[in-house]
């Protein structure tokens, strides 16, 4: 992925803070010609991205999208069309795990069908509506990856605690998209390298609440985990596509 000469064009889906927003701010610091798209979905918790595009406006462009919405990704990929015909990195970094009354289940006794499908709808479907719409930026013959930030609770081989059935399985349910899309992606375009990401407990708002019992040396910052991931990023090779990787690039169990 590491290895084009040309300008990389990079596209950023949920960067308005945490591990999204590490990433824009990772690479505008560390890479040299890149064009660099990065959504949003609330102008109010984006404050950060906004102060950086200031900073960066001849490479960092800013799109809004509600990554449940399935026509914003159908016109967000129209809106790129007028400017770019190749993307070499797309990384979905959208994750939803608490807000207001929905929260990971502990039992069976807090199933909530409508909880449920918001699970699934932002951290499972999201990512193929995306793989659907952005296949056409994918058909150029660079390196390229389109990855999705998933989670090792998404793992079945792994799961011994139980609980959190929401999150959970709408992360296995983005696992099996993941290797979905790379099976069809491989016919068409075949130098992309489709991979989940698990980015290891990290520092955000999404992990605050869970914090208490992580010990300090297994809690990343933003920055290691945005770092790690992109050295496997950048590591990667087409044999990789279709895997499962963990922060520190060993493969995890589907
Ligand atoms: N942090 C961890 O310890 C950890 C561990 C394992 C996996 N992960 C995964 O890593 C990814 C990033 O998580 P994070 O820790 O950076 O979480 P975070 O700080 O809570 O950020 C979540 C991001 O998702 C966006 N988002 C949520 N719903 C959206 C929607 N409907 N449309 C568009 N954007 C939406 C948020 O935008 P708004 O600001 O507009 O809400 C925000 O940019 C997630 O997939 C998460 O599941 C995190």
């Amino acid at each position: 992925m590491n290895t084009s000469p040309t300008q990389q064009n990079i596209l950023i889906i949920g960067a308005s803070r945490g591990i999204g927003f590490g990433f824009v701010k990772m690479l505008l610091e560390q890479k040299n010609n890149i064009k660099l798209y990065a959504t949003y979905r609330d102008q109010e918790t984006a404050g950060d991205l906004f102060k950086l595009q200031l900073e960066y406006s001849s490479f960092l462009n800013l799109l809004q999208l509600d990554i449940t919405h399935e026509e914003q990704i159908d016109n967000l990929a129209k809106q790129l069309k007028n400017e770019i015909s190749d993307i070499h990195l797309l990384v979905n970094c959208v994750g939803f795990l608490q807000k207001g009354n929905i929260k990971p289940e502990k039992s069976l006794r807090h199933i909530n069908s409508e909880n449920l499908l918001t699970y699934f709808k932002i951290n499972s479907i999201a990512t193929v509506l995306l793989a659907k719409y952005f296949l056409p930026f994918f058909r150029h013959s660079d390196p390229s990856v389109f990855a999705a930030v998933s989670a090792k609770v998404g793992s079945i081989g792994d799961n011994y605690l139980g609980g959190w059935y929401g999150y959970r399985a709408s992360k296995t349910a983005l696992n099996m998209f993941l290797k979905n899309i790379s099976i069809e992606y491989k016919r068409t375009c075949p130098h992309t390298i489709v991979v989940a990401l698990h980015p290891g407990t990290t520092d955000t708002d999404l992990s605050k609440p869970f914090q208490r019992n992580v010990p300090p040396e297994k809690l990343f910052s933003v920055e290691r985990t945005v770092n790690q991931l992109l050295n496997i990023i950048d590591n990667l090779t087409e044999n990789d596509t279709g895997q499962f990787f963990s922060w520190d690039g060993s493969r995890l169990p589907w």
